[in-house]
């Protein structure tokens, strides 16, 4: 892949670079510090510091709402070099922006906390342009360098399928080899050869909750020169951090529970400066969110509004508790279910009856805590076919009924009809996803009250 970088002389330009390459300085030294800190204070804070919000935000408390298109310049040396990447500037909001910014410090923090390399993230309009802002640079044809196959666990979110299947196979001809079960490491195995542009899984998966090992895939990838890039929009970085298991580059659908008020649609991807990627150029395996931010993003402008980037912020400070409690919420009302004579089965990764627990639980612990826990989402089966899961859908009074998961209020959906109804029924037996199958998301209400509607509405059936 060649190198996008213009070289100008941007002599004329010196004063202005040693000045903001000081305010820099300061900032990336208060960063470091941050750095240092536990999880629950980066969620709360994240880069946002009492000297930042006096330095530059009249001492606003919370991170402010930059509604604003574009940023003002001192003079035209300024607006030049702001322009020319030469300083950190946000200059317009397609580009960057204050707000967007701060969600991509805090981002960066939680999914590299503790970790030995530094991290990056850029934040998108939606999940959807997240994955695809993630995966582009890599499918790119260049001359003379026609992309060759992807390797992705089939067993993904229904979008995602579409956006490989339909956008990057059919429409581009590129191969995707689906690994069917992402369990099996010699599947990975045979798939995966230096041809593959990357390899993506889902840790774990919408509906279906499939796990894999993400360090082994890791070097399974590394080991023919390819990045590895994992969704984990699920477990969240409070419950797993796919960076610190070998992946080079992680996606959120910020949509979910990072904004679990469900007030805003919103994406990011954050890599590890230094990913592995034979393909790339230095300045992509540098800082490759950096790059697809001062790139590709800059032409393709997926990016996010500065409200959702605040609604995102508020809604992260509370991240770590939240997922402790909701996780609890959901292994009683899966304990619940997997006692209900009308189901049929429970898919839920904290029940020791899941066939992936072992695996999941290896991988997913409330960050800073001895604890395992594994998230709001559960699907399950009811006795008596698809109709008989429509009944118990429609017969819900508390819980929505939503094409949507993440919330702090409970969600449910039959994904056969909605999520995955695109993509047909030959993938969806192949995600292993039953018209019978029931997604629920579990939210903050008590438990008690949860488990009172669900038993209303399977009883009745
Ligand atoms: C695991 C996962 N990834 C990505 C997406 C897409 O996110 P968005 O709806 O924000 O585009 C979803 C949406 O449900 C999802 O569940």
């Amino acid at each position: 892949m060649e190198a996008e970088i213009v070289t100008e002389n941007y002599a004329h330009l010196s004063h202005v670079i040693t000045e903001a390459r000081k305010r820099q300085a300061v900032w990336d030294q208060e960063l470091e510090r941050m750095r240092q800190l536990h999880f629950s204070t980066l969620c709360v804070h994240g880069g946002y510091t009492p000297a930042e919000a006096i330095r530059n935000n009249q001492g606003s408390v919370v991170e402010p709402v930059y509604s604003s298109t574009a940023q003002a310049h001192a003079d035209s040396d300024w607006l030049e070099a702001a322009l020319a990447y030469q300083i950190p500037a946000w200059v317009y909001s397609r580009i960057a922006n204050p707000t967007v910014g701060y969600l991509e410090t805090v981002l960066s923090l939680l999914e590299g906390y503790r970790l030995p390399f530094q991290t990056a993230a850029c934040c998108t309009s939606s999940g959807m342009s997240a994955i695809k802002a993630a995966t582009e640079p890599f499918v790119a044809d260049r001359p003379g360098n026609r992309p060759k196959n992807i390797v992705a666990m089939v067993q993904c979110y229904g979008g995602t399928y579409q956006q490989f299947d339909v956008r990057y196979g059919r429409e581009r001809g590129i191969p995707i080899r689906w690994v069917h079960d992402a369990t099996d490491l010699d599947e990975w195995n045979q798939k995966i050869d230096s041809d593959t542009c990357f390899v993506f899984g889902e840790f774990p998966s919408n509906p279906g909750l499939a796990v894999f090992d993400i360090q082994r895939v890791a070097e399974l990838a590394h080991g023919q020169g390819v990045p590895l890039i994992v969704d984990s929009t699920i477990a969240t970085p409070a419950l797993c951090r796919p960076l610190s298991h070998g992946a080079d580059i992680v996606v959120q659908s910020l949509t979910k529970t990072m904004t679990s008020s469900g007030r805003g649609i919103g994406g990011a991807l954050i890599s590890k400066n230094g990913m592995t990627c034979h393909a790339a150029t230095p300045e992509m395996r540098d800082n490759y969110a950096g790059w697809v931010k001062l790139w590709p993003y800059r032409d393709a402008g997926p990016s996010l509004s500065p409200e959702s980037a605040a609604h995102t912020l508020d809604s992260i400070k509370t991240l770590r508790m939240k997922m402790d409690v909701l996780s609890q919420n959901a292994m009683h009302v899966a304990q619940f279910l997997e006692d209900h004579p009308a189901v049929e089965s429970v898919n839920y990764l904290g029940l020791s009856s899941h066939p992936q627990h072992a695996l999941a639980k290896r991988y997913m612990r409330l960050v800073d805590s001895e604890e395992n826990r594994y998230g709001h989402l559960l699907s399950f089966t009811v006795k008596g076919g698809a109709n008989a899961a429509r009944k118990v859908l429609d017969r819900l009074e508390l819980v929505f009924r939503a094409t949507d998961l993440g919330r702090i209020k409970s969600v449910a959906t039959i994904p056969s009809i909605s999520t995955h109804q695109q993509q047909g029924e030959h993938a969806r037996l192949a995600a292993r996803i039953p018209a019978a199958l029931v997604r629920l998301c579990v939210g903050g209400e008590d438990p008690e009250d949860l488990i009172a509607d669900l038993d209303r509405a399977l009883t009745t059936v």
